[in-house]
Formats: structure tokens, sequence, C-alpha cells
């Protein structure tokens, strides 16, 4: 019976340090000295073709979910990525077979969001990407503007979309991992997955991994 226990025990740990626990999560701190020069990564920057199954670590999530869209002057809060007025107007969602969790810049963690497996109405049509291990969704919120009308500031959102999505591709090319952004996904399901508010729009996500070794 000890026995027993002691083997789910080391199971369950097993499982929570290679992500696969859906659990808040405490992301590591990033290590700034990995990854080439911008020249290296913008010369080798291509959307994915294919992906294997393979995990990234924990170290890499922490430093691509910063290098997305993370705070980087804590004195005032400002992030990796521009926003029109500082709206700060994108939120990264991070789907894994596991579950969906909520990127909290703040704490540099990973807030619960919903368990379950929902990548395929991330993929959409686009089966192949469900080889990647991780896929990030970006929502913009428009209400985080306060001028302007819905479709001007949907305008703003989708630029701002645009910049985090270019800081994943080059972070992905800089730390030899794979990415595509895409617009295709099933916005309906993930609108009720999420739980989304109207203000709030999934307008990219990028399905991260490694190449399939040929
Ligand atoms: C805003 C945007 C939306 C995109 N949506 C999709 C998509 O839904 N599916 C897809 O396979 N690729 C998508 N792509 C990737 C483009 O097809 C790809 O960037 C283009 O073919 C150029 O290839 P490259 O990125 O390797 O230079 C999208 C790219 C951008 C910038």
């Amino acid at each position: 019976m000890r026995t027993a226990l002691i083997s789910i025990a080391i199971v369950l740990i097993a499982a929570v340090s290679h992500g696969q626990s859906f659990a808040p999560m405490v992301l590591d701190s990033v290590d700034f000295s990995q990854g080439t020069t911008v020249m290296e990564a913008l010369k080798v920057r291509a959307s994915a073709t294919s992906f294997d199954t393979c995990q990234i670590t924990p170290q890499q999530l922490s430093a691509l979910l910063w290098s997305a869209n993370g705070i980087n002057r804590p004195e005032s809060g400002k992030r990796t990525a521009a926003s029109a007025v500082n709206a700060q107007d994108i939120d990264l969602y991070v789907a894994t077979k596991v579950g969906i969790w909520r990127y909290n810049p703040q704490k540099h963690q990973l807030d619960t969001v919903a368990a379950g497996d929902y990548r395929t109405f991330i993929a959409d049509r686009q089966v192949w990407v469900l080889d990647a291990p991780v896929f990030l969704i970006l929502v913009a919120d428009i209400s985080k503007f306060t001028f302007g009308t819905d479709s001007s500031r949907l305008v703003l959102s989708s630029m701002d979309a645009g910049i985090v999505a270019q800081n994943i591709s080059l972070y992905c090319a800089a730390a030899g991992l794979e990415t595509r952004i895409r617009a295709g996904m099933n916005d309906e399901k993930l609108r009720e997955v999420l739980a989304l508010t109207p203000t709030q729009y999934p307008l990219l996500n990028t399905p991260v991994g490694y190449r399939k070794k040929q």
C-alpha cells in the first residue's frame, strides 16, 4: 500500500514537472542569456510547416511569454510589446492538451481558465498544427480603449496583436523553436471556452514547438 502511494506521488510529481497537470503555474524566472542575436533571428524567421510533438521546456515557456508581452519595465508596468496609447489590450492564453491558462504578466504566472483539450478549436481546419505541444491565443479587449468606435478600436487592437505575434516569432527564431502566426481558429467555440466578454476578440494564435524530425 505504502509503495503504491509512493508510486502515485512520483507519477504526479513527474506530471507536474512536465507541465501536464492542470493547476496555476508559477513560471521560471527569465534567462536573459539564452537565444541568438536579433539579426540571426530575423535571418532564420519563417512560418512553421510542421511540428514535432515533443514538449518545450518550462524555461522556454517562461521566456516565450515574457518575450511575447511580459513586463520589461517594472517601474511603469510597461511591456515588451508596444500598444496604442499603452492600452495593453492583448491578453495571452496558453493551451496544451491538459487545459487553458491565462498569462498574468504582473506575477509572471499562469492562471487556470479551463481544464481539457480544446486545441482542435484553435487548429480548426489546419489539423496538422495539432502536433505542436503549446498554443498561444492572442485575445484583444477593445474596452481598454477609452475613445473611438468599436471598429476603430478593433483596428488598433489588431495592430497591437500583430506586434505581440512578431515578438513570439522572433523569440522562437532566436530559441530554435518553430511557430506560425495564424488568424484561422474557431472563434465562436473559443469565446465559449475562454468565457470571453463581448468586448474581447480572439485575433491570432501561434502554435509553438520543434520542427518535425524527418
Ligand atoms: C495576420 C496573419 C494571419 C495568418 N493566418 C494564418 C492562418 O490562419 N493559417 C496559416 O497557415 N498561416 C497563417 N499566416 C501565416 C502566413 O501564411 C505566412 O506568414 C506567409 O505565408 C509568409 O510566410 P513566412 O511567414 O514563412 O514568411 C498568417 C500570417 C499573418 C501575419
